[in-house]
């Protein structure tokens, strides 16, 4: 039987579970592979760590260079994480020959599109569907089920951390510190958790997917990044009696020949599905000419449902190594040559409905004053909610308006922020969908 050989860089989470589906799955990957997937080497700096495999003698190694240039190797899985080490090994192993599996959504996010042609050059596969949504099979069924639709818009959960922290606010009443620090017990979380609140993560994984969705360069730099740090429970509590959730939602649509991305907290009604999404759980919405509607949900991180996706890419290139195939389906859903350079619209193009929060001094003229700011910049309210109780001597006032174009209503704010009787900046939530 023919065998092909696996060499993991880094035994964290994610290399951890991998080594161990390979092992304790090793029968059924077989019976479908018709191939033995071997774990040759697995380099990480902590020998001594009791990880509940039984390694093979000589598989673990301190040594990552002794798996990039073992010649046996086939395929090297690159679960160090970061943009540094890990994209010296990668390059180095690519250089080598080796077909690469990794879940670093940052380093693809950054450098990508270079990792990529490099790939291409030498005739070897960088197989990523690990690196977004976990176990969801995000990549596949855009590259794959989706090939043959023109895909118009890809909105999604897919940072677990954010989804657990709001949801835990939503339906427990937890205080955002203690959701945060729950997340980080229970391992989602980046080891820098601002990655995940302020956006970044997301953003990461949106770049991949907007890059396979539309044929485009990936680019991170000009997606629009907002986190969810400044949502409060005031917020959600009103979104709620509303008929809306709060989710940080990653959007990405088609619109001629320019993208929308853009990561932001956003109402959507519990009509959306993905309202219901709760706690660590990813999930996506996808539409396509031919599908229409479709979704995917799941566990967007942890190590037995990544280690699912990296295995699964793990037997896609084996199975190309069986049939002497070289990248059958294109590693960015399109050929290389095909990729074009679409540009991000600035944030300030969007049409959307929004929701905005002032605090303001309780007095005669205020929300005349609001509105007729708001009616200058053409945007028209839908309603409006004030609330007798004072919050340091200010009453919140609760607006939602119609659609409306976000460079009016950044405007607007500017000015309503200016007014004395407005104190602290208002808040400001899009909405997709109208209830
Ligand atoms: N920190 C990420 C999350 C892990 O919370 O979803 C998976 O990328």
């Amino acid at each position: 039987m023919k065998q092909i050989n696996i060499g993991i860089l880094g035994l964290g989470t994610v290399g951890t579970g991998i080594a161990k589906m390979l092992l304790e799955n090793a029968d059924l990957i077989t019976a479908r592979l018709g191939a033995r997937l071997v774990l040759k080497k697995a380099a990480d700096i902590d020998l001594e760590k009791d990880r509940g495999i039984r390694f093979d003698h000589g598989v673990l190694t301190a040594d990552a260079l002794s798996v990039i240039n073992d010649p046996e190797i086939d395929i090297v899985l690159e679960m160090i994480g970061g943009e540094t080490i890990a994209k010296e090994f990668i390059v180095q192993a690519i250089n080598n020959g080796k077909h690469i599996v990794t879940a670093n959504k940052a380093l693809l996010a950054s450098s990508g599109n270079d990792l990529f042609q490099l790939a291409a050059k030498k005739g070897v596969t960088i197989a990523f569907e690990p690196s977004v949504g976990g176990c969801m099979p995000i990549i596949k069924t855009i590259r794959e089920s989706l090939a043959g639709n023109r895909i118009g818009s890809v909105s999604g959960i897919l940072n677990g951390t954010c989804n657990y922290i709001l949801s835990k606010i939503t339906n427990e009443g937890v205080s955002f510190e203690d959701a945060l620090a729950e997340a980080q017990k229970e391992g989602f979380a980046e080891a820098d958790p601002t990655l995940d609140i302020e956006g970044l993560d997301t953003a990461h994984k949106l770049a991949i997917i907007s890059a396979i969705a539309f044929g485009t360069k990936i680019n991170l730099k000009d997606i629009y990044v907002e986190g969810i740090s400044r949502v409060t429970a005031m917020d959600i509590a009103f979104a709620d009696q509303c008929g809306y959730r709060i989710k940080l939602l990653a959007i990405t649509k088609q619109n001629g020949d320019a993208v929308e991305a853009r990561i932001h907290p956003t109402m959507i009604p519990f009509t959306n599905p993905l309202s219901n999404v709760n706690g660590s759980l990813n999930a996506v919405t996808l539409t396509g000419d031919a599908v229409g509607e479709m979704m995917l949900y799941g566990h967007g991180a942890g190590m037995m449902p990544t280690a699912s996706a990296a295995v699964s890419d793990i037997m896609d290139i084996a199975r190309d190594m069986l049939f002497g195939a070289r990248t059958r389906v294109p590693m960015l859903s399109f050929q290389m040559e095909n990729i074009r350079q679409l540009p991000i619209q600035p944030i300030d193009d969007i049409c959307t409905y929004y929701y905005v929060r002032f605090s303001a001094i309780d007095q005669p003229g205020v929300l005349s004053k609001i509105s007729g700011i708001l009616g200058e910049h053409n945007i028209s309210i839908k309603s409006v909610h004030q609330y007798e109780q004072k919050l340091n001597g200010t009453v919140p006032i609760f607006m939602l308006t119609h659609q409306a174009r976000e460079a009016e209503i950044q405007k607007a704010l500017e000015k309503i922020s200016a007014m004395d009787t407005i104190m602290n900046s208002p808040t400001l939530i899009r909405i997709e969908g109208e209830l």
